[in-house]
């Protein structure tokens, strides 16, 4: 709702606005709509970048699983990992964790449309806890999606995309098209009888961060609900197309940019503050990457749909070979920036980016193991953060933005190093933390992020999820059963908090919120994941063949 400021001719976006004021589509009619669909020959997942050839020189791919399942039953994924089905008794947990789960869910109308955050009465500050956060309702919709419920996913993804259409702005400026927010809330007015949402887009958000990632995480959940449910309906809707559409053309806009990669601000994602992690960061390209292939899934030969699919493959192209290039890093590699020459001009140069040797940092000599490797947290010009991340890497893995064989390094990498990066919490954020002088330029002095705090090296219980789901796309599901376990042994006893601290995550974090919804749903969907991991077939993607990459993976199992 755009409202007029008396005497000044501007106009401003009011916060409370009515969703029923600015419908811009029947939601009702799509919400009537048939859910199942199974009876179509082709799935979305079967469409490859082959079918999109722009080059003429990409060769045959293997057509990706099926997912014409009946809805509220497997995601048909085989996996190595099928035999390691338990068939014990369901965790006391679990219960505990469904109840606390349901206790978040948010109604819109009588319709359930999200978890908030957190349930916390105890914490005296709310802060924007109880809003409903896009990224934060990812692993309680899978949760929800795994066990049949399905609805609440769907109102979701139609609720939020009716914010996308709202006109943001924040101050003075608009902000683009296709912004998906951060977040909403559900006002409830008693006296009225009227629920209200208010959305933010980065304009109420601290420190005002731009949620770049809320739109990718979309995209990837309408693609988990399509494939759950086989229900492509949604997805092929004028609205979802749109949505998309709107999303991507925001990401894929041509301009001054050397790199195929995401240039973005500090704070864009789970890390909402700064962190250092501007740029480009490894959780954004890695969702991007997933974005893409799942919108190229999902996305329609109609003329304006042609023209979005060309220009997702040509990226697709470009950001794989990136990523798969010089966001890589394992011992070899290592090794051979630790020789590089630097102010080499021309094609002919080795030091692409001309990052000098003397950026190495000390831990990372002790850090990298022989066998294993993994993505960098940020590569542009003479800057890489050699920082672990691991949304990103985990992400990186899910979407085969990883080779197989780099996928088997990260892993070989939690191995290695399980103490530094899973510690008695899992899972760390990032490693390592940043501390000192470096920490007072990087954080700007941040005091929720200080060393081992936080976003700053802290271990966040939501990430087990993404490790259990890559541990299986690997056939690696013992990594994620010692994973549960160690939740199992504090989760519920700590009461779901949102983050731990310490070197080894042994804290429970000094700001964390408890009964953090995605800390109680990430931990159901790493168990079902475990118990059934034809689940994975929802957020995960197969190798495209059409993908192959140019570089093979540098020998780190050889030192
Ligand atoms: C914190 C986290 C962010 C999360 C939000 C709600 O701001 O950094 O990733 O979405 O809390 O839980």
């Amino acid at each position: 709702m755009v409202q007029g400021m008396e005497g000044t001719g501007m106009t401003k976006v009011a916060s409370h606005t009515s969703i029923s004021e600015i419908d811009d589509f029947d939601l009702s009619r799509l919400l009537d709509k048939p859910r199942l669909n199974i009876e179509r020959q082709r799935s979305f997942d079967d469409r490859s970048m082959s079918d999109f050839s722009i080059s003429g020189n990409i060769k045959a791919v293997d057509s990706f699983d099926n997912f014409n399942s009946p809805r509220g039953t497997r995601s048909g994924f085989n996996t190595p990992a099928s035999s390691t089905r338990n068939s014990f008794e369901p965790h006391p947990m679990v219960a505990d964790a469904w109840e606390a789960l349901r206790r978040s869910l948010v109604s819109f109308r009588g319709q359930p449309v999200g978890t908030i955050a957190a349930y916390d009465h105890a914490s005296e500050e709310v802060l924007n806890y109880d809003q409903v956060f896009v990224r934060d309702f990812v692993p309680s919709a899978l949760a929800f999606l795994m066990n049949g419920e399905t609805d609440i996913v769907k109102n979701f993804l139609l609720r939020t995309l009716q914010l996308q259409s709202w006109e943001k702005r924040i101050d003075r400026f608009k902000l683009g098209e296709g912004v998906m927010p951060a977040s909403f809330k559900v006002l409830h007015d008693p006296v009225k009888g009227v629920d209200t949402i208010v959305a933010d887009f980065g304009e109420s958000a601290i420190g005002r961060v731009a949620p770049v990632d809320s739109g990718f995480w979309w995209i990837i959940l309408l693609r988990a609900y399509t494939k759950s449910t086989g229900d492509m309906s949604l997805a092929e809707t004028p609205e979802c197309q749109r949505g998309m559409k709107l999303i991507l053309t925001l990401c894929l806009s041509e301009g001054f940019d050397t790199f195929p990669t995401l240039l973005c601000a500090d704070g864009c994602c789970m890390i909402d503050r700064r962190m250092g992690v501007y740029g480009y960061p490894i959780e954004i390209q890695a969702l991007f990457f997933m974005a893409l292939r799942c919108a190229l899934a999902m996305l329609k030969h109609d003329a304006e749909g042609k023209e979005c699919i060309e220009r997702i493959v040509k990226r697709l192209h470009a950001l794989s070979y990136h990523m798969r290039s010089y966001f890589w890093l394992d011992f070899e590699q290592l090794n051979a920036i630790y020789r590089y020459k630097t102010e080499e001009y021309s094609h002919t140069a080795v030091n692409k980016f001309n990052v000098i040797p003397d950026s190495l940092p000390d831990w990372l000599f002790e850090f990298m193991p022989c066998r294993g490797g993994y993505f960098v947290g940020n590569v542009s010009p003479a800057r890489m953060d050699f920082r672990w991340f691991a949304l990103g890497n985990c992400v990186a893995i899910l979407s085969s933005l990883a080779t197989p064989e780099q996928s088997a390094a990260i892993m070989d990498l939690f191995e290695e190093r399980w103490e530094e990066l899973v510690g008695e919490m899992p899972l760390k954020i990032c490693y390592p933390a940043i501390e000192n002088h470096e920490w007072r330029i990087v954080t700007g002095c941040d005091s929720k992020n200080t060393r081992w705090s936080y976003h700053n090296g802290g271990s966040w219980p939501v990430l087990l999820w993404l490790l259990t789901a890559a541990c299986i796309k690997t056939g690696r599901p013992q990594i994620a059963r010692r994973a549960i376990d160690l939740a199992e042994s504090r989760l519920l006893k700590d009461g779901w908090p949102e983050y731990y601290d310490g070197k080894l995550g042994r804290y429970i974090g000094k700001q964390a919120r408890k009964f953090q919804t995605w800390s109680i749903a990430g931990y159901l969907v790493a168990k079902m994941l475990l118990e059934d991991p034809s689940h994975l077939g929802m957020v995960s993607l197969e190798e495209d063949k059409a993908m192959k990459p140019v570089i093979k993976r540098s020998a780190s199992w050889t030192c």
